[in-house]
């Protein structure tokens, strides 16, 4: 192994570059410069981007965007932002924006553990949601999925106190993995109790693959977790 595969770091994601829609590359086109977020800006601050001041909440890997299209129709009240490095699912985002005349969400479209780290102030979310992310089922890429004691630990930095972390799935293995790696931090307590799943909030639309599931007979399994410390 070379050294710089060596340093390579362990990515909850491989870039499949999708076709995008006449739709998709027209609203990319149209809306990225009002809407897209870049690492390269540097810290937020949620004040100047979404000119008011409001409680902002990170969704983690939004795919097509539908539900966060959804949710921040239906909370005008708060600030969204969305990470997806899935281009297909920005421009459909973009799009909902556009069509619906959405002013409360900005998106990243590169690594949300980069994103996190470079561009969220510490101590500033209201909360932070990652619904069904990639499960990685196989043992040999379990090292890939984004729920590590060392992300939650990031994700803890970053809320506010009293924040909350909403996590869905529709795989139990990694539900369970969720709840154990959660369980074991000591900066987070379970607003549903200690070791037990949510009830599906109001909150959280059904997303695309949360509906495949259904149609599969999968269960799906939400764990909502509080900042305690
Ligand atoms: C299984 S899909 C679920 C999408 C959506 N939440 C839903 O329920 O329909 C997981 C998504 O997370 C994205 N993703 C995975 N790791 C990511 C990362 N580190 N940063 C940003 N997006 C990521 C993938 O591109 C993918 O679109």
């Amino acid at each position: 192994m070379n050294d710089q595969k060596a340093h390579r770091p362990i990515r909850s994601f491989v870039r499949r570059e999708g076709r995008l829609t006449i739709g998709q590359q027209k609203a990319l086109d149209q809306g990225w410069p009002k809407f897209g977020l870049s690492l390269e800006d540097g810290p937020i601050n949620f004040e100047k981007v979404f000119g008011r001041e409001a409680p902002c909440i990170v969704e983690i890997g939004f795919g097509m965007g539908q539900s966060l299209a959804e949710m921040a129709q239906k909370y005008p009240e708060n600030d969204y932002i969305g990470i997806e490095v899935h281009r297909p699912g920005v421009g459909c985002l973009l799009k909902a924006i556009l069509d619906h005349d959405i002013s409360n969400i900005r998106i990243y479209d590169q690594d949300a553990v980069e994103v996190l780290k470079q561009c969220i102030p510490d101590n500033s979310l209201a909360g932070l949601q990652l619904f069904f992310p990639d499960p990685w089922h196989k043992k040999r890429h379990h090292k890939r999925r984004i729920v590590q004691p060392e992300f939650v630990q990031l994700i803890w930095q970053k809320l506010a106190p009293n924040g909350f972390f909403h996590l869905a799935t529709d795989w139990e293995h990694y539900a369970e993995h969720m709840m154990e790696v959660l369980s074991a931090d000591p900066g987070f307590s379970n607003a549903a109790g200690f070791n037990e799943f949510a009830p599906r909030p109001e909150s959280r639309p059904l997303t695309k693959f949360e509906q495949r599931g259904q149609r599969l007979g999968h269960g799906v399994w939400d764990l909502l977790f509080k900042k305690s410390l």
